[in-house]
């Protein structure tokens, strides 16, 4: 019998989706607390989730016994300092994307875990989708070969309704645009099966929506592996869709087109070689679907916190997200390309936030 983790969620916009996927793994979560500072939210997620604890003070929230997870879903600028707080008080931690403001921010994260006996789990819910996970399952097998070039495509429709809500559109708080909110999800399976990036160009623009952050980006990449892949995003496409396409010698992997699904099934495995798609149909037959996204990585967090192991997302996942967004905008301003890794001396490390946009 596995020991049920008792959950705090911190912030119950998204919070609301984490409390569902961890109401249906009741074996292996329990909802101990919800924190919100507006009443009207904090009432609403106390009542559908029968959290005993509903609070507005989170010092109070990190006070309560037996606690064993904070869950942070408040806006960006929020999450650096909830964490830490998490930290110190030897809480494991679930983050929602973007996990802070820069990767000097990233790295002393790395240090407070060290210091704690609490863990982070930043959020990448998409990468557990069935179809990306059987890309990954032929990955892993070594059975995709040589890889050439990565196509991924975000193209999805945000206006002015969206961006009423008072954090969203701006540096100080929402922290970026289309790369850093909405695409940061799809790129972030680029690494997570091609690995490290080498090198990238970008070119941002704001033409969607009356904002301080992109809506529109064009991203070229050079991978270490030495494959390219393009990025390309927008929040003007009137018909939203989203796609990754992975071109390997051995098989060309293409995702659905919805625009929030796109790692689920069905995805399509095609060789030019009837040999190598041999080997791939029968080893796809079996893969076996696990639960997705949240609940996907949630379940498998569970896994890591009570019998060891690697967390299904790290810090250092997180680490290479924010690298590359920290890339992206350094190109996009500079119009010039950027090397990985990127250390302490870049004029970047610190934050992107342009130094007219850093206070809320
Ligand atoms: N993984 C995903 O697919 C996904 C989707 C949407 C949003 N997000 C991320 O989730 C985060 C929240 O986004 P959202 O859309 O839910 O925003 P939201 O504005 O709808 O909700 C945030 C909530 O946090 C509360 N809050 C703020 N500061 C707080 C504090 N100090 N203590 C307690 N509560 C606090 C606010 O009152 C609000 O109810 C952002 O980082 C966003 O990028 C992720």
């Amino acid at each position: 019998m596995s020991r049920r983790l008792k959950v705090a969620i911190v912030g119950l916009g998204i919070g609301g989706q984490h409390a569902e996927a961890y109401a249906k793994l009741p074996d292996l979560f329990e909802i101990a607390a919800v924190c919100d500072l507006d009443d009207a939210r904090l009432e609403e997620a106390a009542r559908r989730f029968g959290a005993p604890h509903r609070l507005k003070d989170y010092a109070e929230l990190l006070r309560l016994d037996g606690l064993d997870i904070v869950d942070i879903c408040t806006p960006p600028h929020a999450h650096f300092g909830l964490i830490a707080s998490a930290l110190a008080a030897g809480k494991h931690v679930v983050c929602e994307k973007p996990l802070v403001g820069s990767l000097a921010d990233v790295d002393r994260l790395a240090v407070l875990e060290r210091e704690s006996s609490g863990r982070i789990m930043p959020i990448f819910q998409y990468r557990f989708g069935n179809g990306l996970q059987r890309l990954k399952y032929l990955s892993d097998r070594g059975l995709v070969g040589t890889p050439y070039l990565t196509t991924i495509e975000t193209a999805w429709f945000r206006g002015a309704d969206y961006y009423a809500t008072q954090w969203r559109g701006k540096w100080a708080t929402e922290m970026g645009g289309v790369c850093l909110t909405q695409a940061i999800h799809s790129h972030d399976m680029l690494s997570y099966i091609n690995g490290p990036i080498r090198r990238l160009f970008a070119r941002v623009a704001t033409r969607v929506n009356k904002i301080e952050v992109e809506d529109c980006a064009a991203v070229s990449v050079e991978m270490e592996n030495g494959s390219l892949a393009t990025l390309s995003a927008t929040l003007g496409s009137a018909t939203q869709i989203s796609r990754l396409r992975f071109a390997f010698s051995d098989v060309t992997a293409e995702s659905n087109l919805d625009p929030y699904r796109p790692s689920r099934d069905p995805w399509t495995f095609v060789s030019i070689w009837p040999d190598k798609q041999a080997l791939i149909d029968v080893a796809l037959k079996d893969f076996k679907p696990q639960r997705e996204f949240f609940e996907g990585q949630f379940e498998r967090m569970h896994e890591a916190l009570t019998k060891g192991g690697d967390l299904p997302v790290t810090l250092a996942d997180a680490r290479a997200s924010l690298e590359l967004i920290t890339a992206i905008y350094h190109s996009a301003r500079t119009g010039e390309a950027v090397d990985f890794p990127i250390g302490p001396d870049h004029p970047l490390y610190r934050g992107w936030l342009p130094a007219d946009h850093c206070k809320a």
